[in-house]
C-alpha cells in the first residue's frame, strides 16, 4: 500500500509520516531531503542553482540513500556522508526550491524514488507525490494549516527546550512567515511538477487538530481502502 501526503512547507507532513510509518509499520520516504540533497550538494561544490544543465548533472552522480530513524528522523546519506542536519540549514532553505523547480533534477529523482517502494509499504511525502510519483496510491492526503501557525510550529520546533524571549520569537516567526510563503510560491508556480492538491485526494487542514487526531483520520481512511 502507498500513503502520498503532500503539502505546502510546514503543514505537518513529516510528522504525520513519522507517526503513520510507527503506527502501521510503513516505510517513510522524505523526498523533500532528496531535493534539499541536491540543493546542499550544488552550494557545496559552487554549482549555480541557475545553471540548469550543470545542477542535473549533479544531482544525476549523486548517491542519495536513508539511513536508520534517529531522534524520529530517517537519516539522509549523500555518498554515504550522514547530511541528515546539513540538509536542514536556513541556506538549504532558501536555494532548495531553485534545485526542485530544474525538470531534470525531478526526472533524476523519480526512480529512486519508486524504486523505494518496490515491495512493501510505504507513506511518501512530498509535493507531487499523489500527483506524480505515485499517481495511484491507494490513499492521497494533502495537508494544509494555516500560514502563519506553520511558521510558529516551525520556530517553536526549532527552540524546542529552550528559552526564547517572546519578541525575538514573533520577529523570527514573521521571518519565518516570509520564507515559507516564498518557497510554497516558487514551489506551485513551477512548470515541473508544481504543488497541487490532486483531485483524489483528501485534503486535511491540520490548524486545530492535534498530531493524534490527524493520524486517526488517517487510520479510518486506510481501513476503508483496504
Ligand atoms: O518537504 P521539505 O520542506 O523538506 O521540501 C523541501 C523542498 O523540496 C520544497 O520546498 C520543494 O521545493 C521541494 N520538494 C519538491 N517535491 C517534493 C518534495 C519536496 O519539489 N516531492
Amino acid at each position: 500500500m502507498i500513503i502520498a501526503i503532500d503539502g505546502p512547507a510546514g503543514s505537518g507532513k513529516s510528522t504525520i509520516a513519522r507517526e503513520v510509518a510507527r503506527r502501521f509499520g510503513f516505510a517513510k520516504l522524505d523526498t523533500g531531503a532528496m531535493y534539499r540533497s541536491v540543493a546542499l550538494a550544488a552550494l557545496r561544490r559552487g554549482v549555480d542553482l541557475d545553471d540548469a544543465d550543470a545542477v542535473v548533472a549533479l544531482a544525476r552522480g549523486l548517491s542519495i540513500t536513508f539511513g536508520s530513524e534517529c531522534h524520529g528522523n530517517v537519516s539522509v546519506f549523500v555518498d554515504g556522508e550522514d547530511v541528515s542536519e546539513a540538509i536542514r540549514t536556513p541556506e538549504v532553505d532558501r536555494n532548495v526550491s531553485a534545485a526542485a523547480a530544474n525538470a531534470g533534477v525531478r526526472a533524476a529523482m523519480l526512480a529512486p524514488q519508486r524504486l523505494f517502494a518496490e515491495g512493501r509499504d510505504v507513506v511518501a511525502e512530498g509535493r507531487d507525490i499523489g500527483s506524480v510519483v505515485f499517481p495511484n496510491a491507494e490513499l492521497k492526503v494533502f495537508l494544509t494549516a494555516d500560514p502563519r501557525e506553520r511558521a510558529r510550529r516551525r520556530v517553536l520546533q526549532r527552540h524546542e527546550g529552550e528559552h526564547v524571549d517572546a519578541a525575538l520569537l514573533d520577529a523570527e516567526i514573521e521571518q519565518t512567515l516570509a520564507d515559507i510563503e516564498r518557497r510554497d510560491a516558487i514551489d506551485s508556480q513551477r512548470a515541473a511538477a508544481p504543488l497541487v492538491c490532486p483531485v483524489d485526494a483528501v485534503r486535511i487542514d491540520s490548524t486545530s487538530f492535534t498530531v493524534e487526531e490527524i493520524v486517526n483520520r488517517i487510520e479510518r481512511l486506510i481501513a476503508e481502502r483496504r
